[in-house]
């Protein structure tokens, strides 16, 4: 059978010293679910439900504290799960009989891509799983932002605002289709984005992102962390923003030039920050711009049920179908 390792040994009585009978021995595929956030128990159930059927076994490691626990879990693992969790050379020269990592969850710049390839280890994401969550947080992260942090005093509304849509992939489309319920007038900028997608949406394209950042009140992140895009959004982007502008990041803390965002601040304060990863300089945020900063203490994203389970399980069913069957459909260190 497809992923079990079937072998005879001799099994040797404990006083005797001839061997006294053979009987096989199974070695199942371990899948570790590592995750230092955890899934929802329904989730857990779901990734479980699929692992054991296809005959695997299922080792969790939640909620590790130290990089050693994930070194020791990893060592006798065929297969990983693995949210926000980082997979490098490290952990990859730990895994000496992985054979794939799923990240569950869109973005894969948790995991060394080079190094799983030089390791002979399929990497995959779950695209478009989690992306309905993410996108209900920004909008959420608006609301919270424009109502001034539900502090009691009054705020300003969504409805009839411009808002950027920054990389209109699969979160990015459903932050529009939310944010069409509350009124809001759209724009999106993407260089790998036709504008035929965009204007089929109801979101009017727009060609650079000094033209987005210049027009919109409020931007919303969804561009992924790449070297080209770490320490882009900066202030001589930032600063093109009109008066009472908000900037919502849900993407990567990594993409935003936090010096240069601190200076904008600073000078305007007008400006508003909302984010869903905890920028480096989150103390010193927090004391100059109260009532206009707001970090999650946890990226909270796709911390959903519903999320945890579409991703969690396709991780699963990616993993199944690639040891069964070979299916490398969502490879990305192809
Ligand atoms: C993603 O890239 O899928 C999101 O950022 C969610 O990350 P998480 O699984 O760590 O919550």
């Amino acid at each position: 059978m497809a992923g079990l390792s079937t072998y005879w040994e001799p099994i040797r009585g404990k006083e005797k010293t001839t061997t006294v009978f053979y009987t096989t021995l199974i070695n199942k595929m371990k899948v570790l679910v590592a995750t230092e956030k955890p899934f929802a128990k329904v989730a857990v159930d779901g990734i479980r439900e699929v692992i054991e059927k296809a005959g695997y076994e299922l080792v969790l490691l939640e909620k590790y504290t130290e990089k050693k626990q994930l070194l020791d879990a990893v060592a006798q693992a065929d297969a990983m799960i693995i949210r926000s969790d980082i997979v490098d050379a490290e952990v990859l020269d730990a895994a000496k009989n992985l054979k794939i990592v799923v990240r569950a969850g869109a973005g894969y710049d948790n995991i060394d891509l080079e190094a799983a390839t030089a390791h002979k280890v399929v990497a995959m994401n779950t695209p478009g799983q989690n992306s309905n969550a993410v996108a209900e947080l920004a909008l959420g992260l608006m609301v919270y932002g424009v109502r001034n942090l539900y502090n009691g005093t009054s705020g300003t509304e969504l409805k009839g605002k411009k808002l950027g849509i920054h990389a209109f992939g699969n979160v990015g489309r459903n932050v529009a289709r939310i944010a069409k319920g509350f009124g809001m007038d759209i724009y999106a900028y993407d260089a790998y984005c036709p504008d035929e997608a965009m204007i089929k949406e109801g979101v009017t394209p727009v060609h650079s992102a000094n033209e987005l950042y210049k027009t919109c009140d409020v931007v919303s992140l969804h561009i992924p962390a790449t070297a080209e895009t770490k320490n882009s959004i900066n202030y001589a982007l930032l600063s093109q923003m009109p008066k009472g502008a908000m900037l919502v990041n849900t993407a990567r803390k990594e993409v935003i030039n936090e010096p240069e965002l601190i200076q904008l601040m600073e000078e305007r304060a007008d400006f508003r920050y909302m984010a869903d990863i905890m920028p480096a300089a989150d103390a010193e945020m927090r004391e100059k711009f109260a009532g206009r900063y707001f970090a999650t203490p946890k990226k909270m994203g796709a911390q959903t049920a519903e999320a945890n389970i579409n991703a969690g399980i396709a991780a699963a069913n990616q993993i199944v179908d690639f040891i069964a069957n070979g299916n490398t459909r969502f490879q990305v260190n192809k």
